[in-house]
């Protein structure tokens, strides 16, 4: 049986979340030069993209860019930005054929203009599809993004509108680059390693984690759906007990 057909629909994450790694060793394997691997990673974000609208997720979050990358070789980091307002570019036909959406998260002001431009334009253009929304994480930290938040806060408290007190879980989410979309279920990361390297860790606090070996650019949506077993198979506490476990012991 297939991945896809082991699918419960009734069970599927709203919000899926992928750190996209792993492009860099990916063309090191044949021999060629790092930005290769990017390019080849395009396929992939193209056929998971179309993978998870095909099976009902509402959300995908694809980090992309974080605000450490920008520390890269400069030749990597120009060649990066002219892939991504290519591919933004290219892409917005494949969005509108499958009604979804495009939003960005992180720190915009920082991508050089061009980028900006386009981004800006294809979000305006897809954003009355309703199928699923496409989360980029562009020049995007998680610390960057709670610093913010809580300046944001800070502020809302000196001008008197927002009482200490009244700071809670809730309070802080709605400043978060998220506010408009639930936290991820199953956040994935491919080429082996095992860190978040600074993704969504507000976000993340109860998400399920599945690593691949799997280079970026060798991904596709089976594997997405191999990940989705995996996540539906996974019994979530949420620091609870299972209330079966929890029977069975008093019986
Ligand atoms: C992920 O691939 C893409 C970005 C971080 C932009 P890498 O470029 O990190 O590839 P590796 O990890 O060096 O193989
Ligand atoms: C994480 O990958 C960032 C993105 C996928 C955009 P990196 O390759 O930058 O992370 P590290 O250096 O392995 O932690
Ligand atoms: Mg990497």
């Amino acid at each position: 049986m297939s991945f896809k057909d082991q699918i419960i629909a009734e069970k599927l994450p709203l919000h899926v979340a992928i750190i996209m790694d792993g492009n860099g060793r990916w063309a090191k394997k044949q021999g060629k030069i790092r930005t290769f691997g990017h390019k080849g990673g395009v396929l992939a974000v193209r056929d998971t993209v179309e993978g998870a609208a095909e099976l009902g997720v509402k959300f995908l979050s694809l980090y992309a860019f974080s605000t450490e990358n920008w520390k890269r070789p400069r030749w990597e980091v120009d060649a990066l930005m002219e892939l991504l307002v290519d591919t933004i570019s290219k892409e917005t036909k494949t969005l509108m054929d499958n009604n979804i959406s495009l939003q960005a998260i992180g720190d915009m002001d920082s991508l050089p203009p061009k980028c900006r431009r386009q981004l800006q334009d294809t979000i305006n253009i897809t954003s009355a599809n309703t199928r699923m929304t496409l989360i980029l994480a562009l020049s995007y930290s998680s610390r960057w993004e709670i610093v913010n938040a809580t300046r944001k806060i800070a502020s809302q408290v000196a001008s008197g509108q927002l009482k200490p007190e009244e700071i809670d879980d809730e309070v802080f989410a709605k400043q978060l680059c998220t506010s408009f979309c639930p936290d991820p279920e199953l956040l994935i990361r491919t080429s082996g390693e095992h860190r978040i390297s600074n993704f969504m860790l507000w976000q993340i606090a109860y998400a399920e984690l599945f690593f691949t070996e799997k280079l970026w650019p060798d991904f596709r949506r089976e594997d997405l759906f191999e990940a989705i077993v995996d996540f539906q198979k996974r019994d979530r506490r949420y620091g609870m007990v299972n209330e079966k476990q929890s029977d069975d012991q008093h019986a």
